[in-house]
């Protein structure tokens, strides 16, 4: 485990300076006539809105042309916060490079892995290693930095805006350069770069670092390890841009503390937030559901990875949506009562901020079929009120902010090494999908009441009973190491297909999969068995898997086999198995058995590491259980994930929000969320 600066995080200015919730949004009132800021102030303290993110795509207002500056406006709305008790999350404006700028400097715009420029017209059309680009934006930064160091609305930083969103990867000339400035620091000299990359196959080898390209549109499949590494090196150069606009806003106002907003949400996967983590004062997330069968329990999952990525430490939730957003297919607005529960639901995982985008519905541009805390119906609204509504349970739930989270003794284990690495192409199998794999044990969790944490490698491992680390394809022989000495000491370690089959190269670990985890696990494999699309094989547990089988044979001793394959190639062959190693465990899971198959598994398997469910029998399932911890009080948030009332005998404490318990006990209205603080001590 590294250890890691203190978090510093901004509270909206209050006359007495307690903790709060953070509420409020993104907040863009370049968009609207002078007039319309009034009545946004106003319709602010009426709905509880104390923080706002303001400035984040303000560069051509601010900067109209290469040498002229018009700050008079946002003087005048910082004010204005101010003045209504409203905290600024500043942006240092640098998210979309302005019309004048692209004219005069087209060497900025990113190129795509086919050699096309990506055009200006939309937004983040920067190449994240131009040098010509980061001189205009630091320049920028630093005359936001000084223009308001000592404003009084002034809260927090907000560097950019979803760093990567639109740019991860460019392909363009500065990128190669950087490129192969990242590759001599990783690999040291053109040999090591050659054995890393296996140069060796298709005539690849490089006899000049000049001769390095980023892997642009190539006949075939390009170099898979060329592929990791300019992965590895994309997240890096954004990271350091983040450093380098972080660098002048600490040395501008070293007193006010600097966030970017990440993404931890679905299947955004370019930027390694862990990685990013130390770099910020604070985390910060922005969050959109994306509807289907497990959405609530992928909110679930991105809330508490984003928890685990701050350290579970509090966090700020920067944006997510009151309704429907407006780039998904089809656009669903939310259900009564989801608006609440969902900002909920991140603050039961540490979020101590609920912030939307936006403030104010746009009237024009791409975005004005997209949600806002007023909509275009104007605050005579549902989604008005319910906002106003939010702003009150938030106002309760003030006690909780700054507590922690108190730690599960399961945990899920995601890594973005494995995630990129597993995805790759010219593998087994294109079906394979890292996050979908990991979301299932997450929400066979939740199915079974179980709490869990969503750790990345860099959390301390050793602290959980039961870790869940699903497809960990890549491992160091230093993580081999590791997971051994927690296994030995006597953790349960769980793992599943297309785990340990390749080292930090992505070069297979020989002698049978899975590799550097096959002792460990007592198992052999020759050959995988990926499944057709519409293959399914049925275990004699009665679970059936889908997307890949494996050819096991146990090998080690002390290994019992939990479920065998009864159709398929592999029929009468282990399935599940588990070792006895140590005082722990190692089970391995050949096959996709889905969230279903999995709460048929699981068990078993916490039944082994003696974790049972917190929550009284009738609600497990039905409502999702998490616990914030401060130095005195425990705070215990109850989530009904169903459409039905679910009673909750047994549990106490006393109620910062929801309903209170009647002569039949405790029970939870569908789809609402109560609070019970408990001492701690
Ligand atoms: C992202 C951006 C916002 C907005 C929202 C819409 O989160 O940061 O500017 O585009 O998406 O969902
Ligand atoms: C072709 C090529 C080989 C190899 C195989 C893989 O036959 O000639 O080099 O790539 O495909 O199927």
């Amino acid at each position: 485990m590294t250890s890691r600066p203190p978090s510093r995080f901004p509270y909206a200015p209050g006359s007495d300076g307690t903790p709060r919730i953070a509420y409020g949004a993104d907040y863009n009132p370049e968009q609207w006539p002078r007039d319309v800021w009034d009545e946004d102030i106003r319709l602010m303290r009426e709905a509880g809105v104390n923080t706002v993110s303001v400035g984040i795509f303000s560069w051509a207002r601010v900067q109209p042309a290469e040498d002229a500056w018009d700050f008079a406006w946002l003087d005048e709305l910082m004010d204005l916060l101010h003045a209504g008790g409203i905290g600024a999350d500043l942006a240092t404006a640098t998210a979309s490079p302005p019309p004048w700028l692209t004219t005069a400097h087209p060497e900025i715009l990113p190129v795509t892995a086919s050699g096309a420029t990506v055009w200006p017209g939309a937004r983040q059309h920067w190449r994240p290693t131009s040098p010509v680009f980061r001189a205009h934006a630091l320049r920028l930064v630093r005359k936001m930095a000084e223009r308001y160091a000592d404003h009084p609305a002034l809260v927090a930083w907000h560097v950019s805006n979803e760093l990567g969103c639109h740019n991860i990867y460019d392909y363009s000339d500065d990128a190669a350069r950087a490129f192969r400035d990242w590759l001599r620091a990783r690999h040291g000299t053109l040999d090591a770069l050659n054995h890393a990359w296996g140069t060796a196959f298709w005539s690849q080898r490089y006899s000049d670092w000049e001769q390095i390209l980023p892997p642009r549109l190539a006949a075939s499949h390009p170099n898979p390890t060329q592929q990791l590494d300019f992965k590895r090196f994309s997240s890096d150069a954004l990271k350091e841009y983040l450093r380098a606009e972080r660098d002048v806003l600490r040395e501008v106002t070293p007193d006010v503390p600097v966030t970017t907003n990440f993404m931890v949400m679905g299947n955004t996967k370019g930027m390694n937030y862990p990685d990013w983590a130390d770099e910020i004062d604070f985390v910060s997330n922005d969050h959109y559901v994306h509807p289907g069968p497990q959405d609530r329990d992928e909110l679930s999952f991105s809330a508490n990875l984003t928890s685990g990525i701050a350290g579970h430490r509090p966090w700020f939730l920067m944006e997510h949506s009151t309704s429907a957003v407006n780039w998904q297919p089809v656009n669903l607005a939310k259900r009564p009562g989801d608006l609440a529960r969902d900002s909920l639901l991140h603050v039961a995982h540490g979020a101590d901020a609920v912030c939307f985008f936006q403030w104010r519905q746009s009237a024009a541009g791409a975005e004005k079929y997209h949600s806002a805390m007023v909509p275009h119906a104007g605050p005579d609204s549902e989604v008005f009120r319910a906002v106003t509504g939010l702003g009150r349970t938030l106002q309760a739930l003030a006690p909780v902010a700054g507590a922690g989270r108190e730690p599960a003794r399961v945990a899920v284990l995601f890594d973005w090494d494995s995630w990129w690495a597993s995805e790759q192409d010219s593998h087994p199998t294109s079906r394979l999908d890292y996050r979908q794999e990991a979301l299932d044990w997450y929400s066979a969790l939740l199915a079974l009441g179980i709490r869990a944490d969503v750790v990345t490698t860099r959390a301390g491992l050793d602290a959980y009973d039961l870790l869940i680390a699903p497809v960990l394809h890549v491992i160091p022989e230093v993580l081999a190491k590791d997971l051994t000495r927690y296994v030995e000491g006597g953790g349960h370690l769980v793992t599943t297909y297309f785990s340990g089959v390749v080292d930090e190269n992505d070069h297979i670990w020989l002698g049978g999969y899975p590799g550097a985890l096959r002792d460990l696990l007592g198992i052999r494999i020759e050959e995988f068995g990926p499944l057709a699309a519409d293959e399914t094989v049925a275990l004699d547990n009665a679970t059936t898997g889908t997307v890949w089988t494996d050819r096991i044979t146990v090998t080690g001793p002390a290994v019992e086999v939990l479920a065998r394959y009864r159709t398929g190639a592999y029929a009468a062959r282990p399935a599940v198995t588990r070792r006895a190693a140590g005082r722990g465990s190692a089970t391995y899971v050949s096959t996709r058995l889905g969230a279903d198959g999995l709460t048929v598994l699981l068990p078993e398997l916490l039944a082994a590491a003696g974790v049972d469910s917190e929550l009284p029998a009738a609600a497990r399932g039905r409502v999702e259980l998490a616990v914030r911890r401060g130095p005195d009080s425990r705070y215990l948030f109850l989530v009904n994930r169903t459409d039905e009332t679910v009673p909750l005998p047994g549990i106490g404490g006393e109620l910062l929000i929801g309903p209170a318990a009647t002569e039949g006990g405790f029970a939870l209205p569908p789809r609402d969320v109560a609070v019970l603080r408990q001492s701690a001590r």
